[in-house]
């Protein structure tokens, strides 16, 4: 027997309520027969003006619809809250799980059979996909792809990370600022996200690795008819989900999740990967810890040789074979759950197993990786008891395994105060700790620990140094950066208790992260200290101080934990 749609307790019933969920309908010229009973087809939109990285969705959204209409669905937009990276403060993060019960609440409250999740900018695909998981309607992701090449003066420049690169550049005295001006419109030179691996990118592959996505989904750039294309499908695919009643909690498995560890590694994916991961894991339900990460994803190479770690970009990816090519090659390395169920009703495997690579300076083999260590290291100690992460493609070799003395800063406002001073006592071997930048610290969990080196080490030809803070990394950031470290230091977690002058050891190879004072020290410490930062007294922001978790579990609010489906709302008519 087929399954009652659950648009019908809407638009199929016959008395004055069925008049009404219609009627008004109608108005956008709507004729009758789209209510016969079809599948209604969310078009969840994060399409903005504020969030430029999505500006093109509402073309995308259009491909959708012709899709759906194409498979005798009826296709509805909607918009939902929509983050842009750029322009939100204090950071986007801290409105990924507002934007979630957005999408959720949208959902469940309205005549919907299915969504069509339309994503882009990196916190707009997290918080569309633990709205969407939480009510476990049939669902697919369409990312909005990412920029073409950014170029400048004949040469590729990525989203972000030139940024940096920049900015050291000028503070080194090594570029005018004219010259800094005019490379922002190179860098950014078409409709899309950012064309780094970064945080954007590397949730499109987790979407296509989580099998939410079509094949191909990841890496075709935004400005590429492809890209409509599979829009278009996606539209047609997702009427016939509905009929097969494949959910996201068919697809979100621990296998899909253990894909999912597994590509980040072999992309060189961006750590607020795993934030975002553990937070989606949790509205489904499904068993993930902080430790899945080091135990399944350490061995991975690197195989993709991208910025940030590397030297191409997004577009170069698409054409050297994009994810599937990776997904394959993690299958015959015996990496693959290669039977995780994908959106489009088959395996990875079936989606995968004839993947080509076209370019191999772009996309490495297995046994000659681009790196041998792709995976990200989850480090604990006394400093670190819930865990603390490190990407290690991403650092210098040379630091991995490093002594030294701290430099601390008591929150980023210090920080900027103190950094560019002559009289800072700091030198290339010190370690700096930057605290007060966690989930609750710095509402939303800035992306500030990357900080950037002292000027006057800049101008000595210093690098890198390690950096140690409770705070996430943009994900187009590099260098020995030890982040997410757990309980932050805002709910008097061990990094509270750091001082200038302590020693720290990061010992990779042994997974710990060491504060090398004595208890009793600690202790003194730990009965002296006080949260320095108050707690919003309204609003959202409240509601998150009081609830939101840790890093290690995701940062997701505590209620939020576990969906609830998409049971038909009472009516009020
Ligand atoms: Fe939107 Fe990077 S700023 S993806």
């Amino acid at each position: 027997m087929t399954k009652k749609l659950r648009s019908t307790e809407w638009f199929g019933r016959q008395d004055k309520d069925g008049f009404a969920y219609r009627s008004w309908m109608k108005n956008q010229g709507l004729p009758h027969h789209l209510f016969d009973g079809r599948p209604v087809i969310g078009i969840c939109n994060t399409w903005s003006e504020l969030t430029p990285c999505n500006a093109h969705l509402r073309g995308i959204a259009e491909k959708v619809k012709r899709g759906v209409y194409e498979m005798g669905g009826f296709p509805v937009e909607f918009p939902v809250t929509s983050l842009g990276e750029t322009l939100m403060r204090p950071t986007a993060m801290l409105f990924r799980n507002l934007a979630s019960m957005d999408v959720e609440e949208s959902i469940r409250a309205n005549p919907l059979d299915a969504v069509v999740l339309l994503v882009g900018c990196d916190k707009t695909t997290p918080s569309l996909l633990m709205g969407a998981a939480s009510c476990d309607l049939p669902t697919l992701v369409v990312s909005g792809g990412p920029m073409l090449n950014g170029r400048f003066r004949g040469e590729r420049i990525g989203s972000g990370t030139h940024v940096w690169q920049f900015d050291a550049m000028v503070k080194a005295g090594e570029l005018s600022k004219e010259e800094f001006m005019e490379s922002e419109a190179c860098m950014s030179r078409s409709v899309g996200h950012c064309m780094t691996m970064g945080t954007a990118s590397t949730m499109a592959c987790m979407v296509e690795a989580l099998g939410m996505g079509l094949p191909g989904n990841a890496a075709i750039p935004a400005a590429d008819s492809r890209r409509q294309v599979l829009a278009h499908m996606a539209g047609r695919r997702i009427v016939e989900m509905v009929a097969e009643d494949l959910k996201p909690s068919d697809i979100l498995t621990k296998s899909a999740f253990e894909n999912a560890i597994r590509a980040n590694g072999a992309i060189g994916g961006s750590t607020n990967a795993v934030i975002h991961l553990l937070a989606i894991a949790g509205r489904v339900g499904v068993e993930h810890s902080l430790d899945d990460w080091d135990d399944i994803g350490r061995d991975v190479p690197c195989l993709v040789n991208l910025m940030p770690s590397g030297d191409y970009l997004m577009e170069d990816f698409y054409y050297a074979g994009g994810l599937p090519v990776v997904l394959k090659q993690l299958g015959n390395a015996g990496l693959l759950h290669k039977e995780a169920m994908t959106v489009n009703g088959k395996s990875q495997w079936d989606n995968v197993s004839a993947a080509q690579i076209y370019e191999k300076d772009v996309v490495y083999e297995f046994d000659k990786p681009f790196k041998a260590q792709g995976g990200l290291v989850v480090l604990r100690g006394n400093l670190a008891p819930d865990g603390a992460i490190l990407k290690p493609s991403a650092a210098s070799p040379d630091l991995l395994q490093h002594t030294g003395r701290a430099v601390v800063f008591e929150d980023i406002e210090d920080y900027k105060a103190r950094i560019d001073q002559d009289d800072l006592d700091i030198d290339a071997s010190c370690i700096m700790v930057l605290k007060n930048c966690g989930p609750r610290g710095y509402p939303g969990m800035a992306e500030v620990g990357n900080m950037a080196l002292p000027a006057k080490l800049l101008k000595q030809g210093v690098t890198d140094m390690v950096r140690i803070s409770d705070a996430r990394m943009s994900g187009t950031a590099y260098g020995t950066v030890v982040l997410h470290a757990a309980p932050e230091a805002a709910v008097g977690g061990p990094l509270a208790l750091v001082q200038s002058g302590d020693e720290i050891t990061l010992d990779t190879k042994g997974r710990q992260l060491s504060l090398n004072v004595d208890e009793a020290t600690l202790k003194a410490r730990r009965e002296a200290w006080k949260p320095v930062h108050p707690q919003s007294d309204r609003g959202y922001v409240k509601l998150y101080q009081q609830t939101v978790m840790q890093a290690d579990k995701g940062a997701d609010l505590d209620f939020l934990q576990g969906g609830s489906g998409a049971p038909v709302p009472r009516d009020s008519h």
